[in-house]
């Protein structure tokens, strides 16, 4: 032999301890931009890719390692659930996306066939692992795997308005040029068309944006804030539109959530989880601002809302409620 490494160096050694163990579900450009933003980010030290193509599967596993040598060392690979027996969070990408022109409601009976075969083996395999549910539309498939896999609701977890509050961050962070990291605005409720913006807590510096006088009462202001809005709803239709899917920023952000988790960092975070008894809600998986830490989800802020912002949020969930009873799980 050339050279030895000893046990204690190599990585089988450090499989045995405590290592951050994530499985990604779904090889599409969701799932890699999800394995592409860990990997970069150092979230995972054993990343395992799971697909049913594996001829897909194998190229995109290979086009990740081969990127090893440029960050943190850590160990991916493509495999099954078989393979991740003690893994710490199952992150659910796989499934039917949009066409332009559907909604993420309509394609909910699709996943669902999809979810019934996955979670009883997910629970099977990973039985102590965090689920974190990502294809859409997320609320709903959160709410069914919640119900398929017999967990408590605080180790369900879905990517919610986690994207959404990204974008309305952002594009407010453009308008009023303030770093979209100093301003702080939630999109709440469905993940969806239903969504809904919280103005009256919007705040910058801890200045209030609605009561600041950053806006006063001016009208013209107050009309391009709602026209900001409206781009973060339509935002996934635009991108779908000019390049069939979007990955990117849900991949970000769904590190960001990971990190939460793994880090037990007890972070307020958009995502969707079991709602009863909250604003009149009973019942259903909706984005409220929530406490992620390495249970999961252990609390959602009870934030107060304005009359209209409660209106709002309720027929959000009604929207998610009525297609809950829908469903055949
Ligand atoms: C998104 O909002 C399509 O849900 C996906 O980008």
């Amino acid at each position: 032999h050339l050279f030895t490494v000893s046990p204690e160096t190599s990585l089988e050694f450090k499989a045995t301890h405590n290592l951050r163990k994530g499985v990604i579900i779904g090889a599409g450009q969701v799932g890699m931009a999800c394995a592409y933003s860990m990997l970069i980010q150092n979230t995972l030290d054993e990343m395992t890719i799971v697909d049913t193509n594996q001829e897909k599967l194998q190229g995109e596993v290979m086009d990740l390692v081969h990127g090893l040598p440029f960050v943190t060392p850590s160990i991916v690979r493509g495999g099954t659930l078989a393979d991740s027996a003690d893994a710490d969070i199952v992150i659910i990408t796989a499934g039917a996306k949009q066409k332009p022109g559907e909604t993420r409601l309509d394609l909910v009976q699709r996943n669902i066939e999809l979810f019934k075969k996955l979670i009883p083996e997910i629970v099977k395999y990973c039985p102590q692992a965090i689920l974190l549910i990502v294809t859409n539309p997320v609320d709903i498939m959160s709410y069914v795997s919640w119900k398929l896999s017999g967990l408590p609701s605080a180790r369900v977890i879905g990517s919610g308005t986690v994207l959404d509050t990204a974008r309305f961050r952002y594009l407010l962070g453009q308008k009023l040029k303030i770093d979209p990291r100093s301003l702080h605005a939630y999109i709440i409720g469905e993940h969806g068309d239903s969504e809904v913006p919280v103005w009256s807590n919007a705040s910058i510096g801890g200045m209030n944006l609605c009561q600041g006088d950053l806006l006063a009462s001016d009208r013209q202001i107050n009309s391009e804030l709602e026209e900001v809005f409206l781009q973060v709803k339509n935002a996934a239709d635009e991108i779908i539109r000019r390049k069939g899917a979007t990955c990117y920023a849900i991949g970000l952000g769904v590190t960001e959530i990971v990190e939460a988790v793994l880090h037990n960092q007890n972070r307020v975070l958009t995502v969707s989880s079991l709602i009863n008894d909250l604003h009149q809600i009973e019942d259903v998986y909706l984005s409220l601002p929530a406490v992620v830490n390495r249970q999961g989800v252990t609390r959602v802020l009870r934030i107060s809302l304005t009359l209209k912002e409660q209106d709002r949020l309720h027929n959000s969930s009604q929207v998610l409620r009525q297609t809950i009873e829908t469903l055949d799980i």
